[in-house]
């Protein structure tokens, strides 16, 4: 490829990534054209362990469809991907995150740029009034990286509930987990939220899935 194209190879410093791989049946050939992957963003200047690709967070805010009217919440934000990307496509009305780890928090401040405001809490008892958010987004501990299995299946129903809770009558709800089989069993026994749209993703090696809710 390098004596056709008359490109040199460089290891680390090359602007054109060709990734060449198995595929189903056949080859698969990746291409990247910056030096930068599409994942790096320009407002991540603090990181923590399972934060959330900004693609990805990016695609769940776009299916909750953005208004500028949204009074906005991210559960259990972390270091505020979902936050700093809703800011990357104009303030919403108010955008709000919470998380139960100061350090999160502390990078989330860092990543909005002081753009949301964020509150210690425990998405079992959410400081917020009941019927206050139009918009709500989670990116779970899907019980890896962040979290258990067993603490997952006591936070999924609490967390759940105390969103319907604050949530407006048709909010949107984005969630994301690779959990999958414990949140489809949480939602199959609840009331307050009605599943509209299930999506697989792809991310690396693993396969987690968004979900996207409706509060009834
Ligand atoms: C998968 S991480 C979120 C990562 C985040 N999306 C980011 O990009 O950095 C899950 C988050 O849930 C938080 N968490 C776990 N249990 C919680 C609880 N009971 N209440 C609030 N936050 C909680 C953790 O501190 C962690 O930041």
């Amino acid at each position: 490829m390098a004596s056709q194209t008359k490109l040199a190879i460089s290891e680390e410093e090359g602007d054109l990534l060709l990734r060449v791989r198995r595929g189903g049946e056949g080859w698969q050939v990746l291409v990247r054209l910056s030096p930068r992957p599409l994942a790096t963003r320009p407002w991540r200047v603090a990181n923590m362990p399972g934060a959330l690709n900004g693609p990805v967070a990016a695609a769940m805010n776009a299916l909750t469809y953005p208004q500028p009217t949204d009074c906005y919440l991210n559960i259990a934000c972390g270091s505020g991907s979902l936050l700093a990307e809703r800011a990357a496509v104009g303030p919403p009305a108010l955008l709000a995150g919470c998380d139960l780890n100061p350090e999160a928090l502390r990078a989330a401040q860092a990543n909005t740029g002081g753009a949301a405001v964020l509150t210690h809490a425990d998405a079992a008892h959410l400081p917020y009034p009941s019927a206050t958010f139009d918009v709500l987004t989670c990116d779970l501990p899907w019980g890896q990286l962040v979290g258990s299995h067993v603490g997952n299946a006591q936070l999924y129903p609490a967390l759940l509930a105390e969103a319907g809770r604050v949530a407006r009558p048709q909010a949107r709800f984005a969630l994301i987990t690779h959990d999958i089989r414990l949140l489809e069993q949480t939602l199959a026994n609840q009331t307050a939220w009605q599943t509209t749209e299930r999506l697989k993703i792809r991310q690396g090696n693993i396969q987690p899935a968004i979900f996207i809710l409706e509060k009834v």
